[in-house]
C-alpha cells in the first residue's frame, strides 16, 4: 500500500530510526476499523508517514501495532517496517516502550511519529533533526500555534520562556487552556535517554495514562536538553482523531495536489473541485474541468482534455487525449489523440489505439480497439480484439458470455459493423467485411463478405391501409 514517490534528493540520515505510533483505536473516529487504516486520499493514513520515513533515509522504521494489529501487518505487507505490539493501550509512552527490545543496544536518536499526523513533509522533520543534532539535545518536539487548540496537549513555559513540560488537554487548569502553543506530536530523542524516561513516567492523575510528553520534563530534571522547534504552517502537523479533522487533511492534502498541478502547467477551471491522488501525473497544457477525479498512478500526457465529471483510476492516457462529460476510466491505456465519452466505461484492460473514438453510452472491458477506430454510440465490447479502422454501429454487442464461459470476438482491419449487431463469441469478422445492421453473428464472416444475420423481411402491399379501414368501422 506504501505509494513509492520519487525519493527526497537529501542523504540517507545515518544513525537514525523512527517509531510511528499505530496501536490506539482512534474512538474519536467512531468506527469498526482502526483509525490509521482510514484511507486519506486513497491511501491508509499510516502509510503517508511511513513513506515519509523511507524519503527520509531512515535506517529502520518501527512501528507499533495494537488495536487491529492483523489488519495493519496486512495493510503494510509490503512496507519495510518491523512491527512491535502493544497488547494493552496505556497511552502513547507505554506505546513507544514496546519498541526498547528491538533497538536494545542502539545508541543513535529515534524520531518518535504519530500514525494520525499524516499531512508532514520533508523538510519539517529534516528540521527536527537539524536542530536537535545542531542544539545537541537529548529530546526535541515539535509545537505549533494554533488560534483554536482544543484537544491537543499545551506547551508549558517558564517566565523566560524556557520549555517546562506539556499538559494534556484534560489535565489543564483553566489559565493552561488558553496557551496556543500546541504539542504537535512529533519528537527527536537520544535512544537511551527516552527508555530510561519512559520507565519513570508515571500515570497520569485524570485518565491513568502513561503519557509520552511526560518523558520531557523528566530528561530535563536529569540534566538532559530539551529543544523545541516551532512549525510555522500548523496545517502540517493536523492531528487526525475524528472524521471532521481526516476531511480537514484531505482538504488541505487535495489543495496542495491541485496547487503543484497548475504549477507545472496544467488549467485546473475549478481547483476546489478537483480530486487527484499523490502518484498521478498530468501532463502541461492538460486542462481538467470541474468534478475530475484521478486516482492512483493515473499518468495523463501533455495537452488532454478532461471534461466534467470523469473518474480515472490506474490508467495511461498519451497525448491530446479527450475525455467527454461523465466517463469512467479503470486501469485502461489509451494511447494520442483518442475521444473518449460523453458517458464511456472503460474497464480494466481496455486498450484504445491512437485516434481511437469510443463515445456516448458505450462499454468496454479487456479488449483493444485498433488505430482510428470508431465505437461512437451504445455498444458493448467485452473481450474483443477490434483492428484499425473499423467502425461499429450503435448497439452492437459483443454477446462474450453464454452462461458458463468467456469467449472472444475478433474484427479485423476495416470492417464495418450496422447497428444493432448481435456478435456472438467466439466468433471473427473478416478484414473489409460488412456485417448488416440487426444481424445475430454466429459463424466467421470470411474477408470482405457482407453478411446478413436476420430474417429476411416481408412487405404486404396496401395491407396497413386496409387495417386502418377496418378498425375505423363502428
Ligand atoms: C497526542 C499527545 C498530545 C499532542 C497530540 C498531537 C500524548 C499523551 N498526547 O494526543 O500532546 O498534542 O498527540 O496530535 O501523547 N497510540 C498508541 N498506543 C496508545 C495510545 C496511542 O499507539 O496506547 C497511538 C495512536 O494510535 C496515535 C498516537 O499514538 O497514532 C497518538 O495517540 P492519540 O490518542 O491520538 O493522542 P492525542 O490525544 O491526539
Ligand atoms: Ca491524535
Amino acid at each position: 500500500m506504501l505509494p513509492t514517490k520519487n525519493a527526497s534528493s537529501s542523504p540517507p540520515i545515518r544513525d537514525l530510526c523512527a517509531i510511528v505510533m499505530a496501536a490506539g483505536q482512534g474512538t474519536r473516529m467512531r468506527s469498526d476499523l482502526a483509525k490509521v487504516l482510514h484511507p486519506l486520499n486513497g491511501v491508509p493514513m499510516l502509510c503517508h508517514v511511513l513513506d515519509l520515513c523511507r524519503r527520509l533515509g531512515v535506517k529502520r522504521t518501527l512501528v507499533v501495532i495494537g488495536h487491529q494489529a492483523a489488519q495493519v501487518r496486512e495493510a503494510l505487507a509490503e512496507t519495510p517496517v518491523e512491527f512491535v505490539e502493544q497488547t494493552t493501550q496505556r497511552g502513547t509512552a507505554h506505546a513507544v516502550l514496546q519498541a526498547e527490545g528491538a533497538l536494545q543496544g542502539f545508541d543513535g536518536n529515534v524520531l518518535v511519529l504519530s500514525g494520525d499526523v499524516p499531512l508532514l513533509g520533508a523538510p519539517l522533520i529534516e528540521r527536527l533533526i537539524s536542530t536537535h543534532l545542531k542544539a545537541r539535545a537529548h529530546a526535541t518536539v515539535v509545537t505549533t500555534r494554533l488560534p483554536n487548540p482544543q484537544g491537543y496537549g499545551r506547551v508549558v513555559r517558564d517566565r523566560e520562556g524556557a520549555f517546562r513540560g506539556i499538559v494534556e488537554e484534560v489535565e489543564t487548569t483553566a489559565a493552561q487552556r488558553r496557551i496556543t502553543e500546541i504539542n504537535s506530536g512529533l519528537y527527536c530523542f537520544r535512544a537511551p535517554r527516552l527508555f530510561a524516561a519512559l520507565h519513570r513516567v508515571e500515570p497520569s492523575a485524570i485518565k491513568q495514562e502513561l503519557y509520552l510528553p511526560e518523558v520531557l520534563p523528566i530528561i530535563r530534571k536529569g540534566g538532559g536538553r530539551i529543544a523545541t522547534v516551532l512549525a510555522e504552517d500548523s496545517r502540517e502537523v493536523l492531528g487526525v482523531n475524528t472524521r471532521a479533522e481526516l476531511a480537514e487533511a484531505y482538504t488541505i492534502m487535495r489543495r496542495r495536489i491541485v496547487d503543484r498541478l497548475m504549477a507545472e502547467g496544467v488549467s485546473c477551471l475549478d481547483p476546489s473541485s478537483l480530486h487527484v491522488s499523490e502518484l498521478a501525473t498530468v501532463g502541461r497544457d492538460s486542462t481538467l474541468y470541474p468534478n475530475v477525479h484521478i486516482e492512483g498512478r493515473t499518468a495523463i500526457g501533455k495537452g488532454c482534455t478532461i471534461h466534467a465529471g470523469c473518474r480515472i483510476r490506474d490508467s495511461h492516457l498519451g497525448r491530446g487525449v479527450t475525455v467527454l462529460d461523465g466517463c469512467l476510466i479503470l486501469e485502461s491505456d489509451i494511447a494520442d489523440e483518442c475521444t473518449l465519452g460523453p458517458y464511456a466505461h472503460l474497464r480494466p484492460g481496455s486498450q484504445l489505439k491512437r485516434k481511437a473514438k469510443v463515445g456516448n453510452f458505450v462499454e468496454v472491458k479487456k479488449s483493444v480497439i485498433g488505430e482510428g477506430s470508431k465505437v461512437p454510440h451504445l455498444t458493448y465490447v467485452g473481450d474483443a480484439t477490434v483492428g484499425n479502422r473499423v467502425n461499429i454501429g450503435a448497439g452492437t454487442i459483443t454477446c462474450n458470455y453464454d452462461g458458463f464461459a468467456k469467449h472472444q470476438t475478433v474484427i479485423e482491419d476495416e470492417a464495418f459493423i450496422g447497428s444493432n449487431a448481435s456478435l456472438v463469441a467466439p466468433v471473427r469478422i473478416g478484414r473489409g467485411a460488412i456485417v448488416a445492421a440487426g444481424s445475430a453473428i454466429t459463424q466467421e464472416v470470411p474477408a470482405d463478405a457482407l453478411a446478413f444475420g436476420r430474417a429476411l423481411q416481408v412487405n404486404k402491399e396496401g395491407r396497413a391501409a386496409e387495417l386502418r379501414k377496418a378498425r375505423a368501422k363502428p
